[in-house]
């Protein structure tokens, strides 16, 4: 992601974690790296912000002896092994828990078990490394993602893909990106639970398959998929939690990040501790 292409979304400027820049070995007395790096500072650390918001320099993100705190699920997920809660436990949905990549790719693209076939262009499953170690998961495709069939190309995917730039991520290298909902949403309004329950058997197969090591949940609809609760984003982000045995990062939707930037910040320590986490858990 060109610093030029964030600035034409009016994005302002690169993240960029200041130790990657070195260890990239990338030339600061270049213009634009060096804008980058203030960029970085800026971002992590906006002036009223508190000083946990500010970028660690060189060390590493966080220190060793500090574990992020584990937020285990609920007693009702707690009980069970991961298992996304699908509208009712039918021969569909078991049918779709035995499904090969190839087939469930079809199935969804062939899906008619809710409204939303009707006003898709196309089912959009998902795009990436099928082995990924991360999975990113949003909340359904828009009308960008409907005309090209994959997840994030619109604006909001822009700014994903330069998050995951400045964690040293890329899509579809070790990142697979799926939604909660495969179909487009009419007006991008929200998911309705049904459609959310109709479309849980996909989603819950494509983590079967991945087997990812660590999620990382975008918005309230993919983390109340994935964590079954309500409570708001500010409440739960800054810990790690779990989905069965994966940790599960939560962060700001991209697109709510587009229209509050100031959040950018926040976003950046979720980032972070994403990061962390892949350290701690590389793919075996
Ligand atoms: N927002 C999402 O949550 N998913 C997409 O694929 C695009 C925008």
């Amino acid at each position: 992601m060109s610093r030029h292409a964030l600035d034409e979304l009016g994005l302002g400027p690169i993240w960029i974690r200041r130790e990657q820049l070195a260890a990239l070995a990338f030339d600061t007395s270049d213009a634009d790296t060096n804008e980058a790096i203030e960029a970085a500072e800026v971002i992590a650390a906006p002036a009223p912000a508190p000083a946990s918001a500010q970028i660690p320099t060189p060390k590493p993100a966080r220190p060793s002896n500090k574990a992020p705190v584990i937020v285990l699920p609920d007693a009702r997920t707690r009980a069970a092994p991961a298992k996304i809660e699908t509208s009712q436990d039918d021969a569909r949905s078991r049918e779709i828990a035995t499904l090969d990549w190839d087939v469930l790719e079809e199935k969804i693209r062939a899906c008619t078990a809710c409204g939303l076939c009707e006003g898709r262009i196309q089912a959009v499953p998902g795009v990436g490394d099928r082995t990924a170690r991360l999975l990113i998961i949003g909340e359904a495709p828009g009308a960008e993602e409907d005309k090209q069939g994959e997840p994030f190309v619109g604006a909001a995917g822009k700014l994903l893909d330069n998050m995951l730039a400045a964690i040293g991520e890329k899509r579809g290298d070790g990142v697979y990106i799926a939604n909660v909902l495969k179909c487009r949403p009419p007006g991008n309004r929200n998911p309705q639970p049904a459609e959310v329950a109709e479309c849980a058997p996909f989603l819950a197969r494509q983590i079967a398959l991945i087997q990812p090591t660590v999620i990382f949940a975008v918005g309230r609809f993919a983390i109340q998929a994935l964590l079954k609760t309500d409570a708001p984003i500010s409440a739960l982000r800054g810990k790690v939690h779990r989905h069965g045995e994966i940790p599960v990062v939560i962060s700001y939707h991209p697109a709510y990040l587009l229209r509050n930037l100031p959040d950018k910040a926040k976003a950046w320590q979720d980032l972070l501790l994403l990061a962390d986490q892949l350290t701690e858990h590389p793919r075996k």
